[in-house]
Order: structure tokens, then C-alpha cells, then sequence
């Protein structure tokens, strides 16, 4: 049985869990790749990846996730929040039977992961200009335990574990660097939710602080006045027109392509085509 499988049949008496929209599973996918015989602890880490997700769209009060309305939308906060706790204690009492090593891995992993969600929300309550602590935010926020999946699998499979946490932390960054840019540049039907949300959110991503460094007073000022603001159209364009003007995309896309090329050469001794193709795909993706 695949991971998905696995978690099917650990959630089976939850009916609110058939709600839950599966995503791409990148890292249940890293997992089995890394180790082929490590389904178990792949749903493990993509069910605390789920629960993560659940309190995350609470927290942000997301009304989509993943195109669908999302638990907190269908079934309320009280709801969601439990039911992320019970994806997550289960998710550690299967998480044991792996053994200290990788039990300590991976929850070393979610109490990051805890960490840069509280630095998320405390970062939205006024506009972040300080890009190193964006950078830290989203290593523990989403790098974390992509990085902690493929130490654990090099575990379990007997393999360097500290060259695959490299490429698992190098693409888990890019990932989020490039779900913050895909806010800006994909619309409302491919991303599944509202687009540029994240600066209404209070969230001032990679390429808002990139734009702050280069606008001229005025227009710094005017971008101030949009932050956390419900954008119209022309707003929207607006925001969009300078990105461009300055090469802000290209910018972001390219650092985050730098850290996949950084995440490939940390493994390529081990040459295993599938972990380079994920790399490419984190940041050759259009949601
Ligand atoms: C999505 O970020 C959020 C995360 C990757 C981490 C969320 C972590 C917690 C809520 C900590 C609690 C953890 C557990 C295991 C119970 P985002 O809002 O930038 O992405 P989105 O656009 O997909 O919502
Ligand atoms: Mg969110």
C-alpha cells in the first residue's frame, strides 16, 4: 500500500477527513524515493504535514484550500483544530516505532515547523522589510520538514544523512520562496484561492521586500497604503507593473533556482534521477 493508502486506512473513522483534498504529497514522494520501503513513515509525515495545514487555514482564516472549501470553511475552527490534533497524535504514535534517530529528526522538525508559524503571524502584523527574518521564517515554516523527511529516509535507508537534509532543506526554501511568488503571478482558478492574498494577510513575501528596496519614495508610499488592504483590479496591476518594471520575478526565481541547483549537487554522487526531477518541478510549477 502507498502512503496515501496507509493514511486512508489511519483516518478511515474520521468522516470529515474524506473532506480533506489530498495535495502533491512531495513529502511522502522525497520519502519513498529516498527509501522505497519507507511508506509507513512517509504517511506519518505527510498526515503531521496535513495536520499542519488544517490549523495553518484556522489561523489564516482561509475560506479554499487546495480549490475546495477548506475544513475550518465546511465545518468550523472547533472542528479543524481537532481534527489536526488527531492527524497529529496519531501521526506521532506511529512516529516511535521508527526509532529514536529518526522520532527525533522529525519532531525536531514540527517544533521548528511551530516556530515559523508563530514568526509568520507575528511577521504579518506590520510590513517586514528585514529579509533575513523572511528567510528564517519559511526555513522552519516549510523547509524544516521537507528537510527532516529526507534526513529520516536517508536513515532509514543507511544513507548520508546530512547530504540529503541539505537538498531537502535547499528545495523546501525554494518551494516556499516560489508558493510566495506564484500568489502574485497565477490567478484565482489555478492556485485554487484568492490571488495576491498574501500582502492583504499582512504576509510581505520575498517580492514585496524586493520591491520596497527599489521603489522611489512616492511610490513606496503608495505601496505602503495597499498593504493588508482588499486590492481592486487596477490596484492589483499596479503592484504587478512595478514588479515587473524592476525584475522582481525573475529576481526571486532565479534565487530560488540557485537553491535547487545548491540541492541537486549536495546528492548527485547518489544519482537518483527522481530526487532531481522533484527539485526541478518545485520550481517549474504553475500551483
Ligand atoms: C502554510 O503556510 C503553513 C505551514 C507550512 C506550517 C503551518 C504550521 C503550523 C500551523 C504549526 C502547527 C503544527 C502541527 C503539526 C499541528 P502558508 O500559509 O504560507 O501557505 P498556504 O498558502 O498553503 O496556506
Ligand atoms: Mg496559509
Amino acid at each position: 500500500m502507498n502512503f496515501f493508502g496507509i493514511m486512508d486506512e489511519m483516518f478511515k473513522d474520521f468522516e470529515e477527513y474524506q473532506d480533506i483534498q489530498k495535495g502533491k504529497g512531495i513529502r511522502g514522494k522525497l520519502i519513498t524515493i529516498i527509501d522505497p520501503n519507507a511508506q509507513k513513515l512517509a504517511a506519518v509525515v505527510e498526515s503531521i504535514h496535513l495536520a499542519s495545514l488544517l490549523h495553518d487555514d484556522v489561523i489564516d482564516e482561509a475560506d479554499t484550500r487546495r480549490g475546495v472549501k477548506s475544513i475550518n470553511a465546511k465545518y468550523g475552527d472547533f472542528t479543524a483544530v481537532m481534527l489536526g490534533d488527531i492527524l497529529y497524535s496519531r501521526a506521532f504514535y506511529e512516529l516511535i516505532e521508527f526509532g529514536s534517530e529518526i522520532a527525533k529528526t522529525v519532531s525536531n522538525a514540527v517544533y521548528l515547523l511551530s516556530q515559523g508559524e508563530l514568526e509568520d503571524v507575528k511577521l504579518s502584523n506590520s510590513i517586514n522589510l528585514d529579509k533575513d527574518k523572511y528567510m528564517q521564517m519559511i526555513y522552519k515554516k516549510t523547509a524544516s520538514l521537507i528537510e527532516a523527511s529526507c534526513s529520516a529516509a536517508a536513515i532509514s535507508a543507511g544513507l548520508d544523512r546530512d547530504k540529503f537534509a541539505l537538498y531537502g532543506k535547499n528545495i523546501g526554501i525554494a518551494f516556499q520562496i516560489i508558493d510566495d511568488l506564484l500568489d502574485i503571478t497565477q490567478d484565482e482558478k489555478t492556485l485554487g484561492k484568492p490571488n495576491m492574498h498574501d500582502f492583504y494577510e499582512g504576509k510581505t513575501t520575498l517580492p514585496y521586500i524586493y520591491l520596497f528596496e527599489v521603489l522611489n519614495e512616492e511610490d513606496k508610499e503608495k505601496l505602503m497604503k495597499l498593504y493588508r488592504k482588499k486590492l481592486d483590479k487596477s490596484e492589483k496591476e499596479w503592484i504587478r507593473n512595478k514588479m515587473d518594471e524592476f525584475g522582481i520575478i525573475q529576481k526571486c526565481y532565479n534565487e530560488a533556482k540557485e537553491l535547487v541547483k545548491s540541492a541537486k549537487n549536495a546528492i548527485k554522487e547518489f544519482n537518483i534521477p527522481a530526487l532531481e526531477i522533484i527539485a526541478d518541478k518545485v520550481v517549474d510549477r504553475e500551483f
